[in-house]
C-alpha cells in the first residue's frame, strides 16, 4: 500500500524533498506545558503510567510545533521495572534500579511473557494516541536495546563509562549472557505489544552502544538488535524499525543490512557527509543535528539545519538531532529549525 504520512515515505526509501522531522525527547522538560502536565501528574514514573497524562504529553509537541512524527512517552526503564527490578527517579539526578550483580539477581526476574499487566497503561497511551493524532502524523513506539538496558540493571543507575555492566560481561558471561537474552525476548514481547496497540514504528534506543568495541559490539548491540528485528519482522512484516547504536562510528557501516533494520539514526559525532557515503548508501538515515543548537540558536542553526538537510537530500532521511534535546532548550529554536527546513 501506498504511504500517505512523510515519515512512514522515507522508511519505505522514498527521498522527499523536505524530509519528514521528530526530535529525540521532544516531550520533555523544555516545554513549559510538559511541566504542568508533569507537576499535575506528581512524579515522572506516575506520569508514564497515566494514560491520559501520558497521551497528553506525547501530543503537547505535535500541536506546537506540528511534527511529522509522534514518539510515544515512556521510558526504556519501564521493562526492568516489569521484569521485577526497583526502579525510581531522583530529581536532578537519574533514574535508580536495584542491581543484579550475579545469578542470584537474575532469580529474582520474572518471565519475559509475563510483563504485560505491568505494561498494560502503556499499550492504553498508544490507543489514546493514535485517536488523537492528526492523519499525516506516524507514531513511534520505542525500548531500549539489551544492552544500554542491561547497563542500567546492573549499575542500578547511569554511568559515564558502563564499567559495571563491562565487568560482569567479562566476569560472570553465564549471567551476563542470561541477562542480555531476557531482556531480548522481553523487547520483543514488549516492542510487538507496542504495535497490536497502534504503534506504526519502532525504534530501538542503544544509546551506550558506543562503549561497546570491536567483538563485543558485534555480539551486544548488533546481534541483539537483529533478533529483536527478525523476531518482529516475522510477526509484524510491514511495521518499519529505527535503530539507535549511538556512538557506533565506523560500525553504523552496514548495520542496517546486518540486523535488518529499516533507518539507521546517527548521533552527531559522525558527519552528515560520511554519513551519506557510508551509511544512507543503504537505506534511510534519520539525524543528526547537535542537540546543543537548540539552546543557541541563531544564524549556526540555521546554517547547520540547511548543511545536514542538503547533505542528506539525495536519498531517504529523517530530519532529527543527534541525541535528545536537553531541558535547557528554547521552544523558540525548535520553531526556527522547522521553519528553516521547511522553508
Ligand atoms: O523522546 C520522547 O519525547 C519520548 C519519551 C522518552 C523519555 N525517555 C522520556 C523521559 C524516551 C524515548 C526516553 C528514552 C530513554 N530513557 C533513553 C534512551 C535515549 C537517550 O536519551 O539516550 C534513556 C537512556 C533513558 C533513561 C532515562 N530516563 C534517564 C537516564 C533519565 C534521566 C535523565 C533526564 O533526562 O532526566 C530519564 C528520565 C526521562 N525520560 C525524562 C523524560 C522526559 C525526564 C524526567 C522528568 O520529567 O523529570
Amino acid at each position: 500500500m501506498a504511504q500517505t504520512k512523510k515519515l512512514l515515505k522515507a522508511l519505505a526509501g522514498e527521498t522527499q524533498a523536505i524530509p519528514p522531522v521528530w526530535m529525540m525527547r521532544q516531550a520533555g522538560r523544555y516545554l513549559p506545558e510538559y511541566k504542568a502536565t508533569r507537576a499535575k501528574a506528581g512524579d515522572f514514573l506516575s506520569l508514564c503510567y497515566t494514560p491520559e497524562l501520558a497521551a497528553e504529553v506525547t501530543m503537547q509537541p505535535i500541536r506546537r510545533f506540528g511534527f511529522d512524527a509522534a514518539i510515544l512517552f515512556a521510558d526504556i526503564l519501564l521493562i526492568p521495572q516489569a521484569l521485577g527490578a526497583d526502579l525510581w527517579f531522583v530529581t536532578g539526578e537519574g533514574p535508580r534500579l536495584s542491581t543484579i550483580t550475579g545469578p542470584d539477581g537474575l532469580l529474582m526476574m520474572k518471565g519475559a511473557q509475563d510483563i504485560h499487566t505491568h505494561l498494560a497503561p502503556v499499550y492504553e497511551t498508544i490507543r489514546l494516541v493514535r485517536e488523537q493524532l492528526p492523519p499525516e502524523v506516524a507514531l513511534i513506539g520505542f525500548a531500549g536495546a539489551p544492552w544500554t538496558v542491561a547497563t542500567y540493571m546492573i549499575a542500578g543507575r547511569g554511568t559515564p563509562d558502563q564499567a559495571p555492566a563491562h565487568m560482569l560481561r567479562t566476569g560472570d558471561p553465564t549471567t551476563f549472557n542470561r541477562l542480555i537474552d531476557l531482556i531480548t525476548e522481553a523487547t520483543i514481547e514488549y516492542l510487538s505489544a507496542q504495535i497490536d496497540a497502534g504503534a506504526e514504528v519502532v525504534k530501538l534506543f542503544d544509546s551506550w552502544a558506543g562503549s561497546l568495541k570491536g567483538e563485543a559490539f558485534d555480539r551486544y548491540a548488533l546481534a541483539p538488535a537483529k533478533r529483536i528485528i527478525g523476531a518482529l519482522k516475522n510477526r509484524h512484516p510491514d511495521i518499519p524499525v529505527i535503530a539507535f547504536p549511538r556512538e557506533a562510528g565506523e560500525h553504523y557501516i552496514g548495520f542496517a543490512r546486518a540486523t535488518g533494520a529499516d533507518c539507521v539514526a546517527l548521533d552527531n559525532s559522525v558527519s552528515a557527509e560520511w554519513a551519506v557515503r557510508n551509511v544512507q548508501k543503504d537505506g534511510c538515515v534519520q539525524g543528526n543535528l547537535a542537540p546543543s543548537h537548540m539552546v543557541t540558536g541563531g544564524q549556526a542553526l540555521i546554517d547547520e539545519t540547511l548543511r545536514i538537510r542538503d547533505a542528506f537530500a539525495g536519498g531517504p532521511h529523517i530530519f532529527n538531532l543527534g541525541h535528545g534535546i536537553t531541558p535547557d532548550a528554547d521552544p523558540e529554536n525548535v520553531s526556527l529549525m522547522l521553519k528553516t527546513l521547511r522553508g
